[in-house]
């Protein structure tokens, strides 16, 4: 285990060098092999990444898009982290539609979940209690160290089982369907992209904090995933850029 970590003078900074470290991973995953699965994170900085990632003259059909989490509104709702990729990078990029695993979230979101753990299978080739491996996990985090959709204190922080799970989260919108932290674990690589002076604390928590993933939940990822990269801000924080912790 690895955590690298570097800071930038903003947001969108962060995001590009975030963006061209993804750009590497998948084009050195190409190499090995004809697909590479990148799974995103919703909300509102992603929307950097996803305007740097364009900009690189990718084989986007050989990516496959997961997502991280998604809110229970429909595809089209301003809340949808799949309308946020859809507009942002899979239209510009023009990823086939073959190679969107979206979370349904206008079904039920025990059904959603389900049906995305059934998808992530076929697409993995997975035997039952098999967790997939993919090879991008990029994760934001929240003022409140939550990441994905696992909040402090929710109980599936301890699943290491499970692939895909439903959540009743205090952010609005409430309901939601994310990827559990068995799967965060299982990634090849890991990508933090994190920004805004109000994730300071939960920063310097995350990394500098007593161990306690109900308190800050992603502690887990960062301290316990493969080839951690977080990419973030400096604005507000003493962060001191260095290459390796
Ligand atoms: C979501 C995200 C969530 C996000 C953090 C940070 O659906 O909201 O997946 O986990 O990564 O809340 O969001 P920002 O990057 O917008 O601050």
């Amino acid at each position: 285990m690895s955590i690298h970590w570097q800071c930038y003078p903003d947001a969108r900074a962060a995001a590009a060098a975030s963006a061209q470290h993804i750009v590497t991973l998948l084009t050195h995953t190409f190499e090995a092999k004809p697909r590479a699965s990148l799974a995103v994170s919703g909300g509102s900085t992603p929307k950097l990444l996803f305007e740097e990632l364009v900009k690189f003259p990718l084989p986007w059909d050989r990516v496959h898009l997961f997502w991280v989490d998604e809110r229970a509104v429909p595809p089209a709702d301003l809340q949808s982290n799949y309308r946020l990729a859809d507009e942002n990078l899979i239209a510009p990029a023009v990823i086939p539609t073959a190679n969107i695993h979206r979370i349904h979230g206008e079904a039920p979101p025990e059904t959603a979940a389900k049906q995305y753990a059934a998808d992530i299978r076929e697409y993995f080739g997975l035997v039952d209690g098999e967790l997939p491996h993919f090879d991008i996990v990029q994760l934001g985090m929240g003022p409140d160290a939550h990441t994905a959709s696992l909040f402090p204190g929710d109980p599936l922080i301890e699943d290491r089982k499970g692939i895909a799970a439903a959540v009743f989260a205090q952010k609005v919108p409430r309901w939601r369907v994310t990827l559990l932290p068995g799967v965060l674990l299982a990634a090849r690589n890991t990508v933090f992209l994190v920004a805004g002076d109000d994730k300071a604390p939960a920063v310097k928590a995350v990394f500098e904090g007593e161990y306690d993933p109900q308190r800050f939940p992603a502690q887990l990822a960062s301290r316990h995933g493969r080839s951690v990269y977080w990419f973030m801000d400096a604005v507000g924080r003493d962060c001191i850029p260095r290459a390796d912790l």
